[in-house]
């Protein structure tokens, strides 16, 4: 699906638009995604080579199958031409968790420490809660306290521990699971 742009105030004043990316975007974001996964890899699933050989057609066809989802979004923040951060949303559906859904999110060093990612989070929790989504969750590294920090700061609670469940740099590291239980709505 898509979200519709808005422009928001980092907190340095500088403007920003959030919104999700469409197959127009696609250089854009490839270019957001090598970057992310360069910088910041021992934080996330994908190593950090994954994009660079993604081409500009598969990521329009990726970006088409995304905005074709009726629950699941990008949301991407993006400074003028350049994409600086992006969240992806995606909800369970299992018949039984259907107001349940995972969350990702990167924002690039750049632009990290100026409330980009607590805009994103809040949008992304609004959103999924119009659609009947209340019950969110996933899992960050246990070294991740920059992350861990926003999450927390957002409602999200620590809920257990996955144990080795990511091999980063040769190490077998763990993970902690977050879950955010926000008002349910009906
Ligand atoms: C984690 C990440 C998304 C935060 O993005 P960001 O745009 O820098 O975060 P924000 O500026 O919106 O800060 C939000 C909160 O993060 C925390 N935070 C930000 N900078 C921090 C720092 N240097 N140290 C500790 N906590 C920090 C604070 O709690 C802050 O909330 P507050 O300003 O209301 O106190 C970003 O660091 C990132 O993309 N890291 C690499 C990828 C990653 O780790 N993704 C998450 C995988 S689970």
């Amino acid at each position: 699906m898509r979200l519709a742009p808005l422009v928001l105030a980092a907190d340095d004043g500088t403007p920003f638009e959030l919104r999700s990316p469409g197959p127009e975007d696609a250089g854009i974001m490839l270019a957001f995604l090598r970057q992310l996964l360069h910088e910041s890899s021992e934080y996330l699933n994908a190593p950090s080579k994954t994009y660079d050989t993604v081409s500009e057609t598969g990521q329009v066809a990726t970006l088409e199958r995304m905005l074709r989802r009726e629950r699941a979004f990008y949301l991407a923040a993006f400074d003028g031409a350049t994409m600086i951060g992006n969240l992806q949303f995606t909800a369970f559906d299992v018949p039984v968790s259907t107001h349940c859904g995972e969350l990702a999110i990167g924002v690039l060093q750049s632009h990290q420490g100026r409330g980009i990612a607590r805009s994103m989070l809040s949008r992304c929790i609004a959103e999924a809660r119009a659609l009947g989504i209340w019950n969110l969750r996933f899992s960050v590294r246990t070294y991740n306290h920059r992350a861990i920090a926003l999450y927390e700061r957002q409602g999200f609670r620590r809920v257990g521990r996955l144990e080795g469940v990511a091999k980063i740099g040769g190490a077998f590291v763990d993970e902690f699971l977050y879950q955010g239980v926000f008002e349910n709505p009906s």
